[in-house]
């Protein structure tokens, strides 16, 4: 047990699973039966899976169905247990990844590129997942800023909306992010963040889909920036990445974000998330090859061999990828247009609703599959306290104070969009007349508009790390 019980009071129940199974506090000394090891998997599994089987859930689960899970974990047990930095043993690997990236890449209009330079070919990898391709991206600037400009001490400028994996990386690979204000729709400020440009600047950042509003920031004029100072741009499409070109072939106003804006230098995209694949995959996409260069590491006099690698990452598993193949060409360009339309006819349904009730308010102009809720008449967050209570599960969020439902296939199913819209009008009610002062939900809420709130977010942010490696 942790010294600080306060703790785990604050995260709620992190272990429930201690009364009913034995605690591993070290190696058992004799291995287990492998029934029942599989039975307790099984037990945890079937508590948890129906917290978002329902449709209640917001994002995470974007596929949602148990049938295409399975199949997706027949393909993944083929070739779990390959390293595809082995290559020759796997020569499938190569196929996995090379079509996963020409099909990721038509799809981000990577044809585009030579275009505008004949010279250039649009050039992938594949990652872990977001946080890692935007590492890498991050990596490239820094790289190609230092190598080519001279740069050493490079900074990215960016919307304040950018997702923390960009900080994440800056932190570790010694850059700085310039994290300037949106505008009053939630979407980069382009003349603001030409003022952030100086000597050290070696690229931009936006978002087509941003994490908290769901709104694509104004990529063509970034482009038209980027051009302007001979810089990066990149691309965070992990959310949006793989929904947007769907949702634009659907018909709906989908600003232009990809590599048919001339500007745009690198691309990430989760094929995790709307890719529909299993949690473990990402692709980043460069506008050319010479750029995808400055990812790679090698060591030649290393005495276990010369050592290169594509990416931060060394031992990958080959199951993953073929795992990720599996799902886009089942798929199919018919199943991804299939899914964003049921998406979207849920997510505008949600939209109409919420239209209907004058005490809330959607964030941002340009969202499509993910709302942003907020309210100019109360504590948004006691609507979000009385959704938690009829079982639902926003994401929170704040400046403004708010919470957003970014819909996934799971919300598709029949009744689960009126049942929302229902939820939320009664919530409206319980939030004008609220039977208690502080709202529940909203982490460590009530606090965060202070800086010492802040402070104290940041401690029991860490805290409920901490609490996360606690046995018991
Ligand atoms: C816009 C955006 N960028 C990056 C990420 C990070 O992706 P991951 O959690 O796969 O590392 C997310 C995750 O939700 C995201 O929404």
């Amino acid at each position: 047990m942790s010294d600080d019980q306060d703790t785990f009071d604050l995260f709620g129940d992190m272990h429930p699973y201690n009364k009913r199974f034995k605690v591993f506090t070290r190696l058992p000394e004799k291995g287990r039966d492998e029934d029942e090891v599989l039975e307790e998997l099984a037990y945890m599994a079937e508590q948890e899976n129906p917290k978002w089987q329902g449709g209640q859930c917001s994002g995470t689960m974007y596929h949602g169905g148990m049938e295409h899970y399975a199949f997706l974990n027949k393909v993944f047990s083929l070739y779990s247990f390959v390293n595809l930095l082995q290559r020759d043993l796997c020569p499938s690997g190569t196929k996995f990844e090379a079509e996963v990236l020409a099909m990721v890449g038509k799809m981000l209009h990577g044809d585009d590129v030579s275009k505008v330079n004949r010279m250039d070919e649009e050039a992938g990898a594949i990652t872990s997942g977001g946080t890692d391709s935007i590492y890498n991206a991050m990596y490239v600037y820094r790289e190609w800023g230092r190598e080519t400009k001279g740069i050493t001490e490079p900074e990215v400028v960016a919307p304040a909306t950018i997702h923390p994996a960009h900080l994440k990386a800056a932190h570790y690979l010694g850059m700085k992010v310039v994290r300037v204000p949106v505008n009053a729709d939630f979407e980069a400020d382009v003349e603001a963040m030409r003022a952030q440009i100086n000597a050290n600047t070696v690229a931009l950042a936006g978002s087509a889909g941003t994490y908290p509003h769901g709104v694509v920031d104004p990529i063509s004029k970034l482009s038209d920036l980027a051009l302007e100072h001979k810089l990066g741009l990149h691309v965070d499409g992990c959310l949006g990445g793989f929904i947007l070109p769907w949702i634009e072939k659907l018909g709906y106003n989908v600003p232009v974000f990809d590599f048919r804006l001339p500007g745009v230098t690198s691309i990430s995209c989760d094929t995790h998330k709307y890719g529909y694949s299993l949690k473990g995959t990402s692709t980043i996409n460069f506008r050319s090859k010479e750029l995808r260069q400055y990812m790679y590491f090698t060591q030649e006099d290393w005495p276990g061999g010369a050592y290169v690698s594509p990416t931060a990452q060394g031992s990958r598993s080959a199951g993953l990828s073929a795992a990720m193949w599996a799902a886009m060409v089942c798929m199919g360009e018919e199943g991804y247009l299939k899914a964003a339309r049921a998406i979207m006819d849920t997510a505008d349904k949600m939209r109409e609703g919420i239209a209907r009730i004058p005490e809330l308010r959607i964030m941002g102009r340009n969202s499509t599959f993910l709302i942003a809720i907020t309210s100019d008449v109360f504590d948004p967050y006691f609507v979000n306290d009385y959704l938690a209570s009829k079982g639902w599960r926003m994401n929170g969020c704040q400046n403004p104070l708010g919470f957003h439902f970014c819909i996934t296939l799971p919300q598709t199913q029949p009744g689960i969009a009126e049942k929302f819209v229902q939820d939320l009008a009664d919530g409206v009610k319980f939030a004008k007349d609220p039977p208690y002062e502080v709202p529940k939900t909203g982490f460590l809420y009530g606090m965060g508009a202070t800086a010492d709130g802040r402070e104290m977010m940041r401690l029991g942010m860490r805290g409920y790390i901490d609490a996360g490696y606690e046995v018991e």
